[in-house]
C-alpha cells in the first residue's frame, strides 16, 4: 500500500475515534475502544506514526527538576505513583496515583490537568495539596510535559484527541 492511502486511511480512523469519545464521559469511563470497521481499519494499520507532542526537551528537562522538588514525594520520582492507588486509605482519601499513563491522569485534557495542579486536590474532596501559588503557569505545563514524556504513543494519542475534542466543545 502506498503512503497516501495509509494516510488517509489512519486519519480515517482517527476521526472514527473521535466520534467515539464525544459521547463518552470520559473521566468515568474507560477510553472508548473502537468497534467494527475502525477497529478493523485500526488494527491493520499498526504501527500508526506517532502524533507530535507539544513539548520541547528544554521543557521536559525543567519539568524533571521541579517534579523532584514538588511532586516527587506523593507520586514516587518516577512518577508510578502508589500501588495501591484506587483504594481509599484508612483516612477516607485516595493515595497518589501513578502519573505515568498506567493510570488515571491521561484521561484528562490539558486545561484540567493544569487546574488539578494550581487547586490541588482538596476542592473535589482529595488531598492533593495546591500548587497555583508557589508554581508559575510556565513551571506547571513544564512539569505536565515531563509527566507526559512518560506516556507512550497510544496513550498520548488519545490525550491529545480529547484535548483537542475538549477544546472544540467549549466554543
Ligand atoms: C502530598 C502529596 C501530593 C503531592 C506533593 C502532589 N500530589 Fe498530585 N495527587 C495526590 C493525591 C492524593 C491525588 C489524588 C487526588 C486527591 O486526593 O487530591 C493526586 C492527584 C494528582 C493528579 C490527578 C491524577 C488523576 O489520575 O486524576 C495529577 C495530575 C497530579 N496529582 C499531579 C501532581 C503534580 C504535577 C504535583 C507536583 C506539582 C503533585 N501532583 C504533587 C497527592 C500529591
Amino acid at each position: 500500500m502506498n503512503q497516501k492511502i495509509i494516510l488517509v486511511l489512519s486519519l480515517g480512523a482517527v476521526l472514527g475515534l473521535s466520534a467515539c469519545s464525544e459521547k463518552d464521559d470520559t473521566d468515568n469511563k474507560p477510553a472508548a475502544v473502537p468497534q467494527g470497521p475502525v477497529a478493523a481499519i485500526h488494527k491493520s494499520m499498526r504501527p500508526v506514526a506517532p502524533v507530535k507532542r507539544w513539548y520541547s526537551e528544554a521543557q521536559v528537562s525543567r519539568g524533571e527538576v521541579l517534579f523532584q522538588q514538588n511532586c516527587a514525594e506523593c507520586h514516587k520520582p518516577d512518577a508510578s505513583g502508589d500501588p495501591n492507588w484506587k483504594q481509599v486509605n484508612a483516612e477516607g482519601k485516595l493515595p497518589p496515583p501513578p502519573l505515568n499513563g498506567t493510570a488515571h491522569a491521561w484521561h484528562h485534557p490539558m486545561p484540567l490537568l493544569q487546574q488539578i495542579v494550581r487547586r490541588g486536590g482538596v476542592p473535589m474532596g482529595g488531598s492533593m495539596p495546591a500548587f497555583g501559588g508557589k508554581l508559575s503557569a510556565e513551571e506547571i505545563n513544564d512539569i505536565l510535559a515531563w509527566v507526559q514524556s512518560h506516556w507512550p504513543d497510544a496513550i498520548y494519542a488519545k490525550w491529545a484527541q480529547m484535548t483537542a475534542q475538549a477544546a472544540r466543545n467549549k466554543g
